[in-house]
Protein backbone atom coordinates (compact mmCIF):
# COMPACT_ATOMS: atom_id res chain seq x y z
CA UNK A 1 0.00 0.00 0.00
CA UNK A 2 0.83 3.41 -0.62
CA UNK A 3 1.26 6.32 1.79
CA UNK A 4 -1.71 7.91 0.70
CA UNK A 5 -3.97 4.71 0.53
CA UNK A 6 -3.03 4.38 4.36
CA UNK A 7 -3.77 7.71 5.21
CA UNK A 8 -0.31 8.47 6.08
CA UNK A 9 1.10 11.56 5.77
CA UNK A 10 4.84 13.38 6.08
CA UNK A 11 5.11 15.49 8.76
CA UNK A 12 7.53 18.50 8.75
CA UNK A 13 8.53 21.81 11.39
CA UNK A 14 10.90 20.19 13.89
CA UNK A 15 14.61 21.53 14.51
CA UNK A 16 16.18 21.25 11.40
CA UNK A 17 19.29 19.24 10.50
CA UNK A 18 21.77 21.97 9.86
CA UNK A 19 20.54 23.54 13.67
CA UNK A 20 21.30 19.99 14.86
CA UNK A 21 24.50 19.92 13.51
CA UNK A 22 25.48 23.72 14.09
CA UNK A 23 24.70 22.52 17.80
CA UNK A 24 27.24 19.91 17.64
CA UNK A 25 29.76 21.65 15.61
CA UNK A 26 29.80 18.65 12.99
CA UNK A 27 27.84 17.37 10.05
CA UNK A 28 25.91 13.91 9.95
CA UNK A 29 27.35 11.02 8.06
CA UNK A 30 27.57 7.50 7.97
CA UNK A 31 31.09 5.26 7.87
CA UNK A 32 29.15 1.83 6.48
CA UNK A 33 32.17 -1.04 6.80
CA UNK A 34 31.22 -3.70 4.68
CA UNK A 35 32.98 -7.12 4.51
CA UNK A 36 33.18 -10.57 5.94
CA UNK A 37 32.88 -12.24 9.59
CA UNK A 38 36.42 -11.52 10.53
CA UNK A 39 37.72 -8.91 8.58
CA UNK A 40 37.68 -6.59 11.60
CA UNK A 41 34.59 -4.25 11.10
CA UNK A 42 33.59 -3.97 14.62
CA UNK A 43 37.05 -3.73 15.75
CA UNK A 44 38.10 -0.75 13.10
CA UNK A 45 35.31 0.73 13.95
CA UNK A 46 35.36 0.59 17.71
CA UNK A 47 38.87 1.89 17.17
CA UNK A 48 37.83 4.94 15.01
CA UNK A 49 34.70 5.54 17.46
CA UNK A 50 37.63 6.10 20.10
CA UNK A 51 39.56 8.35 17.88
CA UNK A 52 36.52 10.42 16.92
CA UNK A 53 35.37 10.80 20.96
CA UNK A 54 39.12 12.14 22.02
CA UNK A 55 38.41 14.32 19.09
CA UNK A 56 35.10 15.40 20.52
CA UNK A 57 33.00 14.16 18.16
CA UNK A 58 29.57 13.00 18.81
CA UNK A 59 28.90 9.20 17.36
CA UNK A 60 26.65 6.52 17.49
CA UNK A 61 27.69 2.65 16.78
CA UNK A 62 25.30 0.30 15.02
CA UNK A 63 27.08 -3.18 15.21
CA UNK A 64 25.44 -6.14 13.33
CA UNK A 65 25.69 -8.93 16.11
CA UNK A 66 24.50 -6.33 18.95
CA UNK A 67 21.64 -4.56 16.32
CA UNK A 68 20.65 -8.76 16.25
CA UNK A 69 19.70 -8.53 20.04
CA UNK A 70 17.73 -6.60 19.95
CA UNK A 71 16.14 -4.00 16.82
CA UNK A 72 16.69 -7.59 14.58
CA UNK A 73 16.24 -10.25 16.30
CA UNK A 74 13.39 -11.67 14.49
CA UNK A 75 15.71 -11.59 11.49
CA UNK A 76 18.02 -14.67 10.12
CA UNK A 77 20.41 -14.90 7.43
CA UNK A 78 18.01 -15.84 4.71
CA UNK A 79 18.60 -13.21 1.47
CA UNK A 80 15.28 -11.50 2.10
CA UNK A 81 16.60 -11.00 5.75
CA UNK A 82 19.83 -9.98 5.28
CA UNK A 83 17.74 -7.36 3.01
CA UNK A 84 15.49 -6.00 5.43
CA UNK A 85 18.85 -5.80 8.42
CA UNK A 86 19.98 -3.59 6.04
CA UNK A 87 17.22 -1.74 5.31
CA UNK A 88 15.93 -1.29 8.73
CA UNK A 89 19.34 -0.07 9.96
CA UNK A 90 20.06 2.52 7.08
CA UNK A 91 16.76 4.03 8.47
CA UNK A 92 18.05 3.83 12.15
CA UNK A 93 21.29 5.44 10.74
CA UNK A 94 19.28 7.99 8.44
CA UNK A 95 17.77 9.13 11.63
CA UNK A 96 21.30 10.00 13.27
CA UNK A 97 22.61 11.12 10.64
CA UNK A 98 20.02 13.79 10.02
CA UNK A 99 20.39 14.66 13.90
CA UNK A 100 24.36 15.64 13.20
CA UNK A 101 25.63 12.57 14.56
CA UNK A 102 28.71 10.50 12.72
CA UNK A 103 27.31 6.84 12.65
CA UNK A 104 29.57 3.88 12.26
CA UNK A 105 27.56 1.13 10.93
CA UNK A 106 29.51 -2.33 10.71
CA UNK A 107 27.74 -5.08 8.65
CA UNK A 108 28.31 -7.54 6.85
CA UNK A 109 25.81 -6.25 4.17
CA UNK A 110 27.05 -8.95 1.47
CA UNK A 111 24.85 -7.86 -1.14
CA UNK A 112 25.36 -4.62 -3.39
CA UNK A 113 22.18 -3.68 -4.10
CA UNK A 114 21.29 -3.51 -0.19
CA UNK A 115 24.02 -1.26 0.34
CA UNK A 116 23.01 1.06 -2.31
CA UNK A 117 19.83 1.10 -2.10
CA UNK A 118 21.14 2.55 1.84
CA UNK A 119 22.94 4.80 0.05
CA UNK A 120 20.34 6.01 -1.96
CA UNK A 121 18.03 6.58 0.70
CA UNK A 122 20.87 8.89 2.66
CA UNK A 123 21.64 10.91 -0.10
CA UNK A 124 25.73 10.07 -1.78
CA UNK A 125 27.43 12.88 0.20
CA UNK A 126 26.06 11.08 3.81
CA UNK A 127 27.14 7.86 2.84
CA UNK A 128 31.02 6.71 3.01
CA UNK A 129 30.98 3.33 2.39
CA UNK A 130 34.43 1.28 3.15
CA UNK A 131 35.28 -2.19 2.36
CA UNK A 132 37.48 -4.77 4.73
CA UNK A 133 38.95 -5.94 1.76
CA UNK A 134 40.44 -9.10 3.58
CA UNK A 135 40.88 -12.16 1.56
CA UNK A 136 38.64 -15.24 3.20
CA UNK A 137 41.26 -17.01 3.98
CA UNK A 138 42.82 -14.39 6.46
CA UNK A 139 39.21 -14.60 7.87
CA UNK A 140 39.07 -18.04 8.30
CA UNK A 141 42.29 -18.24 10.23
CA UNK A 142 41.23 -15.60 12.52
CA UNK A 143 37.88 -17.21 13.05
CA UNK A 144 37.37 -15.34 16.10
CA UNK A 145 34.13 -16.76 17.29
CA UNK A 146 34.91 -20.07 15.81
CA UNK A 147 32.19 -19.59 13.19
CA UNK A 148 33.99 -20.68 9.89
CA UNK A 149 34.74 -23.88 11.60
CA UNK A 150 31.23 -24.69 12.23
CA UNK A 151 30.04 -23.46 8.85
CA UNK A 152 32.97 -25.45 6.80
CA UNK A 153 31.39 -28.53 8.96
CA UNK A 154 27.84 -27.80 7.91
CA UNK A 155 26.69 -27.14 11.93
CA UNK A 156 26.03 -23.09 9.97
CA UNK A 157 24.43 -23.06 7.03
CA UNK A 158 24.64 -19.90 4.50
CA UNK A 159 27.73 -18.25 5.83
CA UNK A 160 29.03 -15.66 3.82
CA UNK A 161 31.78 -16.88 2.03
CA UNK A 162 31.36 -20.28 2.54
CA UNK A 163 28.12 -21.08 1.00
CA UNK A 164 26.43 -17.73 0.84
CA UNK A 165 27.77 -14.85 -1.55
CA UNK A 166 29.61 -11.59 -0.63
CA UNK A 167 29.60 -8.77 -3.48
CA UNK A 168 32.06 -7.02 -3.07
CA UNK A 169 31.46 -2.81 -3.38
CA UNK A 170 32.78 -1.62 -6.98
CA UNK A 171 33.09 1.99 -6.00
CA UNK A 172 33.64 2.22 -2.63
CA UNK A 173 35.21 5.46 -1.04
CA UNK A 174 37.52 3.34 1.24
CA UNK A 175 39.16 0.32 0.34
CA UNK A 176 41.43 -1.00 3.49
CA UNK A 177 43.24 -4.09 2.34
CA UNK A 178 45.04 -6.22 5.06
CA UNK A 179 48.46 -5.33 3.96
CA UNK A 180 50.29 -1.65 3.85
CA UNK A 181 51.60 -0.31 0.53
CA UNK A 182 55.19 -1.73 2.25
CA UNK A 183 53.37 -5.50 2.11
CA UNK A 184 53.14 -5.14 6.44
CA UNK A 185 50.13 -6.34 7.97
CA UNK A 186 48.23 -3.37 8.99
CA UNK A 187 46.86 -2.58 12.00
CA UNK A 188 42.99 -1.14 13.70
CA UNK A 189 44.84 1.95 14.27
CA UNK A 190 46.35 2.38 10.78
CA UNK A 191 43.10 1.33 9.16
CA UNK A 192 40.95 3.98 11.43
CA UNK A 193 43.90 7.02 10.45
CA UNK A 194 42.96 6.14 7.01
CA UNK A 195 39.06 6.76 7.76
CA UNK A 196 39.88 10.02 10.05
CA UNK A 197 42.12 11.02 6.93
CA UNK A 198 39.17 10.77 4.88
CA UNK A 199 36.49 12.37 7.52
CA UNK A 200 39.00 15.45 7.77
CA UNK A 201 39.19 16.20 4.20
S1 LIG B 1 24.24 -9.20 7.42
O1 LIG B 1 24.67 -10.16 6.39
O2 LIG B 1 24.74 -7.84 7.15
O3 LIG B 1 22.78 -9.20 7.58
O4 LIG B 1 24.91 -9.71 8.78
P1 LIG B 1 25.15 -8.89 10.14
O5 LIG B 1 23.90 -8.29 10.62
O6 LIG B 1 26.33 -8.00 9.97
O7 LIG B 1 25.51 -10.05 11.16
C1 LIG B 1 26.71 -10.77 11.00
C2 LIG B 1 27.08 -11.50 12.31
O8 LIG B 1 26.22 -12.60 12.52
C3 LIG B 1 26.97 -13.76 12.88
N1 LIG B 1 26.50 -14.81 11.97
C4 LIG B 1 26.64 -14.89 10.62
N2 LIG B 1 27.32 -14.14 9.73
C5 LIG B 1 27.25 -14.50 8.42
N3 LIG B 1 26.54 -15.56 7.96
C6 LIG B 1 25.85 -16.33 8.82
N4 LIG B 1 25.14 -17.37 8.36
C7 LIG B 1 25.88 -16.01 10.21
N5 LIG B 1 25.32 -16.57 11.32
C8 LIG B 1 25.70 -15.82 12.37
C9 LIG B 1 28.43 -13.40 12.84
O9 LIG B 1 28.85 -13.28 14.19
C10 LIG B 1 28.49 -12.05 12.16
O10 LIG B 1 29.32 -11.11 12.83
P2 LIG B 1 30.74 -10.59 12.24
O11 LIG B 1 31.07 -9.45 13.16
O12 LIG B 1 30.55 -10.14 10.83
O13 LIG B 1 31.66 -11.73 12.40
Amino acid sequence: LTAREQHITWHEGGVSREAKEALLHQKGCVVWFTGLSGSGKSTVACTLEHALYRRGVTTALLDGDNIRHGLNCNLGFSEAERAENIRRVGEVTKLFVETGVITLASFISPYRIDRDLVRQRMGCRDFIEVYMKIPLEVCESRDPKGLYKLARCGKIKCFTGIDDPYEAPERPEITLDVDDPQGRRQSPEAMARIILAYLEE
